[in-house]
This record gives C-alpha cells, sequence and structure tokens, in this order.
C-alpha cells in the first residue's frame, strides 16, 4: 500500500515518525493512501473477514503481518426503537462501542497505532489521556510487549478506566492540571525520543478509527443515513469518520455523505462556540469542567478538523448539559438496555437537542455514535440509581421488600 504522511495544511511530506505536527508551518499531520488498488473493489470483495477493524485492510496503512490485535471492532448496531418513539424520529440507531475489547472505540486505533509502532520498532509508548486511550493503550502495549506511559488529569478520571490502565501494567502518572497540559507534557516526552506518542495527533491512530464508519457502512448494506452523531472531545474521531467517507466516495462506495454532528458538555464545548460563531478556529476553553470526563477538555488538538467534517458535510456542533447527558445515559438503559459511559449518552442527549432547537426533520434516519461501556464510570451509574434494598433469606421479606 502506498502511504506518505502529510500536514493536513501545507501538505509537507514527513518522514520522522517521531513528530506530531509539521515542521514548517505547525499544522495536523494526516496519512495520505493511493486508494487507486481499492477502485477495484466492491464492499462484498472484503465480506469473507470477519466484521472488525482488520477487514478494511485495504484502507489501513500499516503492514497487517505486524498486526497486534485483539480482534476489535465488530460492535453491533442496535436499530432503537424505544427511543426513536420517545424522541419522535423515524429511525435511530446506536453503534455501540462499549463491546470493543478494552470497553471503547478507542481499541480501533490502537490496535493500527501500536502496529505502527511496532514498524518503527518502538518499545516504550505512551499517551495523555482522560482514561479511555489509556485503558486501550495499556492493553495493547501489554500484548506487544513494550512499555507504557500514561498521563492523566489528577482526580478526573472515570474509576473503570483507571483500573484498566493499572491493571494491565502501564506506569499511570496523575498530573496536576487537566488533560490539555497533560497532553503538552506527554508530547514533550515524544520530542526527546523518550517514547512514542499514542494520542490522536499520532495519524495512524484516526486510520483505525475509521473502521466505525465503514463497519456502519456494512451494517445498514451501504444505504447511507442522513446523520451521524458523535461525542467529540479531542476531536480524533470526528476526523476520522470524515475522513472515512471521504475514502469511500474516493473508491466510489458511496456517493453522498451523512451530516456529521458533533456533541460537547456545556461545561467544555470550544468547537460548540466555534460552530455558533461560524468560524473556522476555535478559542481554547481553559477550564472545562463536566460529569462527562471523557470529553472535559478544552483545547482539542483536531479541533480544526472537526469543524471542516461538521461544515462541510452540512453538519452541526450542539452543546448539552451535564443533567441531558444523565438524563439520557438513563434513557439508553432503561429503554432499549444499552448501557453507556456519560461521555457516549452526550450523542442520545443530542438528538432531543436536535429536534426540540428544529435542526433535524423526524423522517431522518441517524446513527449514534455510543464511545464508551456504562461499566467505566461504575461511580456516575450507582449515583443515579436507588441503592438494593436489604432484605432476610425468605420469600416473604423479598416480597414485602420490593412491594
Ligand atoms: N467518548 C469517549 C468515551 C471518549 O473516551 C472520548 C475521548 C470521546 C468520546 C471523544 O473522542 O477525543 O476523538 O473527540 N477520550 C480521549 C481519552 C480523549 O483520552 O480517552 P475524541
Amino acid at each position: 500500500m502506498e502511504r506518505s504522511v502529510r500536514c493536513w495544511d501545507c501538505h509537507r511530506e514527513i518522514e520522522d515518525p517521531y513528530i506530531d505536527s509539521c515542521p514548517s508551518c505547525n499544522g495536523l499531520l494526516e496519512v495520505t493512501l493511493d486508494l487507486e488498488p481499492v477502485k477495484e473493489l466492491k464492499p462484498s470483495d472484503l465480506s469473507s473477514r470477519p466484521l472488525g477493524v482488520w477487514r478494511y485492510q485495504p484502507f489501513l496503512p500499516v503492514d497487517p503481518s505486524l498486526a497486534v490485535s485483539l480482534q476489535e471492532g465488530g460492535t453491533p448496531l442496535y436499530r432503537c426503537l424505544n427511543l426513536a418513539n420517545d424522541i419522535g424520529i423515524r429511525e435511530v440507531n446506536v453503534k455501540y462501542e462499549g463491546a470493543n475489547p478494552t470497553g471503547s472505540f478507542k481499541d480501533r486505533g490502537m490496535t493500527v497505532g501500536i502496529t505502527r509502532a511496532r514498524e518503527i520498532g518502538a518499545d516504550t509508548v505512551g499517551c495523555a489521556s482522560t482514561g479511555n486511550t489509556s485503558a486501550s493503550l495499556a492493553a495493547y502495549a501489554a500484548k506487544a510487549g513494550m512499555g507504557c506511559v500514561v498521563l492523566l488529569p489528577e482526580g478526573k478520571v472515570a474509576l473503570g478506566k483507571l483500573a484498566q490502565a493499572i491493571f494491565y501494567g502501564a506506569k499511570v502518572v496523575s498530573i496536576e492540571g487537566n488533560f490539555d497540559d497533560a497532553l503538552g507534557t506527554v508530547r514533550e516526552l515524544a520530542e526527546q525520543r523518550y517514547l512514542y506518542l499514542l494520542n490522536s495527533i499520532n495519524p495512524f491512530r484516526p486510520e483505525g478509527q475509521k473502521s466505525v464508519l465503514f463497519e456502519i457502512m456494512d451494517q445498514l448494506y451501504y444505504d447511507v443515513p442522513d446523520r451521524i452523531v458523535l461525542p467529540v472531545g479531542n476531536a480524533g474521531n470526528i476526523s476520522a469518520v470524515h475522513k472515512a467517507l471521504k475514502e469511500l466516495v474516493e473508491v466510489g462506495w458511496i456517493d453522498e455523505m451523512p451530516m456529521l454532528t458533533g456533541i460537547q458538555a456545556s461545561g467544555s464545548m470550544p468547537l460548540v462556540d466555534a460552530f455558533n460563531r461560524k468560524a473556522k478556529d476555535f478559542n481554547a476553553d481553559k477550564m472545562p469542567e463536566t460529569v462527562a470526563t471523557a470529553i472535559r477538555i478544552g483545547n482539542p488538538v483536531s479541533g480544526r478538523k472537526a469543524l471542516e467534517a461538521i461544515y462541510s458535510t452540512g453538519g452541526h456542533a450542539i452543546e448539552v448539559t451535564d443533567e441531558e447527558i444523565l438524563a439520557a445515559q438513563m434513557l439508553l438503559g432503561r429503554r432499549e438496555g444499552v448501557g453507556v459511559e456519560p461521555a457516549s449518552a452526550a450523542s442520545i442527549a443530542g438528538l432531543r437537542r436536535l429536534m426540540d432547537e428544529g435542526i433535524m426533520d423526524r423522517d431522518e434516519r441517524v446513527v449514534c455514535i455510543c464511545t464508551g461501556n456504562a461499566l467505566k464510570d461504575p461511580e456516575v451509574m450507582i449515583s443515579q440509581c436507588s441503592p438494593p434494598v436489604k432484605a432476610k433469606a425468605t420469600a416473604e421479606a423479598v416480597m414485602r421488600a420490593i412491594s
């Protein structure tokens, strides 16, 4: 596969794998693929492989013989009739990324990112994280036999994610500051070649994350939905989904794009602010705060790519309050039996907002990407529910307790 890493802004080619922004203009990097050979294929040519990231190998810029995989991807797309009814729209599908090996969508990017780390002979990998990236990286580093260093914002990482990072054997450093501070620090460590950085600023990470879109298209038999709604934090995922859409158009597998719609929490919404001003760039929020700690990010690295994704597909950027997020999390659990973490519930909360604000038509077919498993954040789940009732071990006592 012909591939190169280029600056997204000035298109300069970048050879050094440890560089994470353009030395000429400081722009974001992106992998460019030669998709000519893929134009000979059609989607059904890939369908003999199991649904999952590596089914889409013709779109992946790494050597498959070096692949480090935990069989990521292949997650369910639930058709949610109760939810559609409650919100009053024609069709809602939930792409349940909580079913990935470490419980979040990050595994899609990480299998490709860690394979790239192996290609370049890295022995230590690292990231800053609001939790899920660190859990995922720690697991893939364990599988690949690499050292792993993760920087987390002190006191702001959900319990399940912290437990995972420690459990898989990463060196976990609690940083005084927020995610944006931690990312700045880990980028310095990468610059000094101390570690190979696997945040989504690494252009190989989004290459794996493209697969969520490829799977959605397969699961909908290439009947393009009207809208894809997803939570936005550091803005890697929405940019990856957009890149996947552009590639499917390029190879002729689809001829239109869904409206990409990014949701941010009201306390942490630099991109919504920019969208409301119709701006192409955003102002960083120095004090992001939200119950959805996964997206508690004030300076999204891929923010400009995200805005382009939204503008060029006719989509939107919408804010939702913490109360709306928690209500949506409960709604999805109680009406559909689907457990997602608060950041993921932002996409469900976004549906209500889109309807209330008259942005979304009730005839739309929508896909919400629910990025992480409810078990990631048991404390938030428990805090919203009644505690168990106590009873003696007799049928009568139990009947009394539940009546
Ligand atoms: N949902 C969840 C559950 C996440 O963990 C994240 C990001 C997002 C949505 C937003 O995705 O950053 O690509 O816009 N979590 C990162 C982390 C920042 O460190 O785990 P994004």
